[in-house]
């Protein structure tokens, strides 16, 4: 997005063109103009996307110029800063067609709210409406981190999808540590202690990017953080997530707590992982016993059998009707692709793009993005290389 910033503030300035610089995509400051009055005399010979005027020192006589800008730059949105905001600016401000007025000095979460609310309206981003999966694991060691970090990275890799994984163990959270090498600078509970910060490009820049589309968000490391978090910052970061990826996979762990219980509330599904055992069948009943008391609907919960292996003393049919639900998906025993991934910090669809475990999660990304079989010949050609039509 190209800006002309009018200011005689160099300062400002500056700090418009590092936050600008800053988003995705980026706004550029491209032009700029020393107040209101060289702006007016001396119009761009293009149009830009947006206007940004400091009318902080503007002389009450000036204030009409605003509207003159306002004819000047017909196309172009508008954003007014103002260290005090006069009624008479105000009014002319809104006459002219400008909508965000924002106050001085510039707070940064303000500016990228009024941006984005910006870039949806000019069409530049299109705000997305993201889905939330929540992945459970029912007994520890269930698979519900290996499955929800791999199949993340397989919805980024093979569906295109922006997607970004949210780590919600309390402690210990291991999720990063399945498909990356880096360590993350910022946590879950980083986040929480600055939520009033909380925009797309701030919960992007906390991020271990895995890929250029796929991003995970590490749990709290610190117990003594971790009183710091509130329900309501789940909202927020959700509220958020949503807006600026396609899905949000979190990895909910065993231990169900307020903030884990607030995204599972959100969740559009819940993904409970086990094995065919009784232990995990066990669990499993209990855990569907809570959901139910919580008032979710039943079709949201979906669940996952794990390292499933045919012709086994217990079947599918025995768990489902213990459980009273069905299983939509199951993912074989691969336990050589499985150990080499989770060694090496690496997804299992990178290093071992044909073994059964990551032909099982694109048969996953397939089934929660609905695609159509012939839609779905392209993810498993992009898996596979195949390029016959069969
Ligand atoms: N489908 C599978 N086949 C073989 N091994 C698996 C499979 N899924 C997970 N595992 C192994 O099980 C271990 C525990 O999985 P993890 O995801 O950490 O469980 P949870 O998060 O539910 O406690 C992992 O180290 C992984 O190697
Ligand atoms: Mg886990």
């Amino acid at each position: 997005m190209k800006a002309l910033m009018i200011s005689r503030d160099s300062l400002l300035h500056a700090e418009v063109a590092a936050q600008g610089s800053a988003r995705m995509p980026a706004m550029q400051l491209v032009a700029s103009r020393n107040g209101l009055r060289d702006a007016v005399e001396r119009q761009l010979p293009e149009m830009p996307d947006l206007v940004i005027v400091d009318a902080s020192d503007a002389a009450p006589d000036e204030t009409e110029l605003l509207e003159r800008l306002g004819k000047l730059y017909s196309s172009s949105s508008f954003m007014l800063l103002t260290r005090e905001p006069q009624q008479d600016l105000l009014i002319r401000a809104m006459r002219a067609g400008m909508r965000e007025v924002l106050q001085l000095p510039l707070v940064h979460s303000a500016f990228h709210e009024a941006m984005s609310r910006i870039e949806v309206a000019t069409g530049v981003s299109q705000t997305r409406d993201g889905k939330v999966l929540a992945f459970i694991s029912c007994k520890g060691g269930s698979g519900a981190t290996f499955l929800s970090t791999n199949f993340g990275y397989a919805l980024a890799a093979l569906a295109d999808k922006k997607v970004l994984l949210i780590d919600l163990h309390g402690q210990f959270g291991d999720a990063t540590l399945y498909v990356s090498d880096q360590k993350p600078t910022m946590t879950l509970s980083d986040i929480c202690a600055q939520i009033s910060r909380m925009d797309g490009s701030f919960l992007d820049s906390c991020l271990v990017h895995v890929a250029s589309n796929f991003g995970v968000l590490a749990a709290a490391d610190d117990p003594n953080h971790a009183v710091d978090m509130k329900p309501e910052h789940m909202d927020a970061i959700l509220r958020v997530a949503r807006q600026h990826y396609d899905f949000i996979v979190l990895d909910v762990g065993r231990q169900i707590d307020a903030i884990s219980l607030r995204a599972l509330d959100q969740a559009d599904t819940i993904h409970p992982v086990l094995q065919l055992a009784l232990p995990d069948i066990r669990d499993g009943r209990r855990l569907l016993d809570i959901f139910r008391s919580l008032g979710y609907p039943s079709d949201r919960t979906r669940l996952i059998v794990n390292r499933y292996e045919k012709g086994g003393k217990l079947r599918l049919m025995d768990l489902e009707q213990a459980l009273g639900a069905d299983v939509v998906h199951t993912v074989p025993n691969d336990y050589l692709s499985a150990t080499d991934s989770v060694n090496q910090g690496i997804p299992v669809l990178q290093l071992s793009r044909s073994s059964a475990v990551a032909r099982s999660l694109a048969e996953l990304v397939e089934l929660v993005t609905a695609r159509r079989v012939s839609e779905s010949k392209g993810l498993f050609d992009r898996l596979f290389g195949r390029h016959d039509n069969d």
